[in-house]
């Protein structure tokens, strides 16, 4: 995809306007191009799980409003939380009047054997709705749509939450329903008889240390894109078991 009428790589065509392209798209920065495709069926089925580490995105709160990334908005699952506005660019003939909130839970992978549908390549960006939302923005037999995006705030209900994994030498922290900025950049975790220990990204959004806290009860500080902390302390009480998720506090409105 060129730049259209643009003279510049830093350039993009949006509506018409050729807009300065910024490198991290953070909330509150201005609308982008990209295009969209859909993968799974209607009920959601095939867009479950994913690169991020979620699990059933229906019961963590997600539902249906997903998508997966291609690799420039992916950022190896930075961005995975991340909530964007998307409608579909009126140039295309197969557009609906309509637009749609995705939270990023998913990576399209690029292929570069291929030498069509490689739309997921670096360096296009590009959103793999849920075919439901797909088809909000467009008709289905379009397959394929340009699109306008922006970074928007995530709008969650209820508290930042954490599910425990691992095992005697390893706790592993899935954070999700994170609202706000939703990426978050930093987490560190206190047991009851701890300092705060630095947790490091294992993938998506899954956090780690090489130890464990069991008998503990847990304090969590999650840190977002955008700079913000917010501190839950004892979200986790000292019989906390592993597979199960336990509730803080959220970032603010
Ligand atoms: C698309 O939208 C732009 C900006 O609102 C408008 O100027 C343009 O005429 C529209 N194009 C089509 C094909 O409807
Ligand atoms: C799209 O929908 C908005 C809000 O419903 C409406 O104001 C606008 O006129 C519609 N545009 C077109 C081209 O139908
Ligand atoms: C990449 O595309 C080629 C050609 O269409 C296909 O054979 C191959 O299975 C694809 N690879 C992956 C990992 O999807």
């Amino acid at each position: 995809m060129g730049g259209g009428g643009c003279n510049s790589g830093a350039l993009v065509m949006v509506m018409g306007l050729c807009l300065v392209v910024t490198r991290t798209a953070e909330v509150g920065s201005a609308w982008d191009a990209a295009h969209a495709t859909f993968y799974g069926d209607m009920r959601g089925t095939g867009t479950m799980e994913g690169a991020c580490g979620y699990g059933d995105l229906f019961e963590q709160g997600y539902g249906l409003e997903t998508t997966a990334l291609s690799s420039v908005l992916f950022q190896d699952g930075k961005t995975c939380g991340s909530c964007y506005e998307i409608q579909c660019h009126n140039s295309s003939q197969w557009c609906l009047n309509s637009t749609i909130h995705a939270t990023a839970t998913n990576f399209c992978p690029p292929n570069y054997t291929k030498s069509t549908e490689n739309w997921c390549n670096p360096p296009l960006k590009h959103f793999d709705l849920t075919q439901p939302m797909f088809r909000k923005i467009a008709v289905y037999k379009a397959g394929i749509v340009p699109v306008v995006f922006r970074r928007v705030p995530c709008i969650r209900t209820g508290g930042i939450k954490f599910k425990i994994e691992g095992n005697q030498n390893w706790m592993l922290v899935l954070v999700y329903n994170v609202g706000g900025a939703g990426e978050v950049v930093d987490v560190k975790v206190k047991g009851s008889s701890t300092g705060w220990i630095q947790m490091s990204r294992n993938w998506g959004q899954n956090w780690q240390i090489m130890s464990n806290l069991l008998g503990q009860s847990l304090s969590f500080q999650v840190t977002a894109s955008d700079g913000k902390m917010v501190e839950s302390d004892n979200v986790a009480p000292d019989n906390w078991q592993f597979g199960h998720s336990y509730e803080g506090n959220q970032f603010d409105k």
